[in-house]
């Protein structure tokens, strides 16, 4: 079993968010897990400019580090979205990937993996950041269970108090994934994202074939 956790903090090793994740990954690893990180500031990932290249294709018309992160997630059982808040929102860092997975949303390239979220903030925004991190998960076709965010008040070993609750979501990511847990709700909400992305499938069947069998295949298209 596999994990990864994809951290958007540009203060790399000094980053508060990913010491919280690191504890997150510690949990999944003593249940079993294989873990990884990939701190997004030390990759290239260019900002989407809507040239819809990637639709002919899957393929961005950048040469850039997005393929090689988007096939390190394809490869793990269990996706963390980790982020500081950065003006109630997630770090532009962490927003300019999430804008270059547009097509591995729309073709659900990641659909029945699990993941859970991890933020950090001085103050504000910590708990919608975590709804936010979860959502573009589900967007993915990814099942959640759970998140974790630490309001540090400026002082950055609060995060250790946090450490019990990050283990036991890691060990809870951890088990879902070797249970197969079920969430008829996200389940449905998935479904229902689905259902909106088929037409554009089907529309691009000629010209994506192997992705339209794929739908077929998993029974997504009837
Ligand atoms: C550009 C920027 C924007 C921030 N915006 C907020 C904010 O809206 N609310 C807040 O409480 N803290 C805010 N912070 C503080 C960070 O969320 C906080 O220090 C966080 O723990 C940093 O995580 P890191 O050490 O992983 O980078 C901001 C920090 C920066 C650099």
């Amino acid at each position: 079993m596999k994990i990864l956790a994809i951290h958007g903090s540009p203060r790399t090793i000094r980053s508060t968010t990913r010491i919280l994740t690191n504890f997150v990954l510690e949990g999944a690893a003593e249940a079993g897990a294989e873990t990884e990180m990939i701190d997004l500031c030390d990759f290239r990932v260019s900002p989407c400019t809507a040239c819809e290249g990637c639709s002919f294709n899957g393929i961005c018309v950048y040469e850039d580090d997005v393929p090689a992160i988007v096939a390190r997630m394809k490869e793990a059982d269990g996706i963390i979205f980790a982020s500081p808040v950065y003006i109630d929102n997630v770090s532009g860092q962490m927003k300019l990937f999430f804008d270059r997975l547009a097509d591995a949303i729309h073709y659900q390239v990641l659909a029945g993996k699990y993941g859970c979220s991890v933020a950090t903030t001085h103050t504000s925004g910590g708990d919608e950041v975590i709804v936010y991190l979860n959502h573009v998960l589900n967007y993915l076709g990814v099942i959640t269970v759970g998140g974790l965010s630490v309001a540090t008040g400026g002082n950055p070993e609060a995060v250790d108090v946090a450490e019990d609750s990050a283990r036991a979501l890691g060990k809870n990511l951890a088990g879902a994934i070797a249970s197969g847990f079920s969430d008829p709700v996200q389940e449905e909400e998935i479904a229902g994202n689905r259902e909106f992305f088929r037409a554009m499938v089907e529309e691009n069947r000629d010209f994506r074939p192997e992705d339209y069998k794929r739908w077929v295949r998993m029974g997504w298209i009837g």
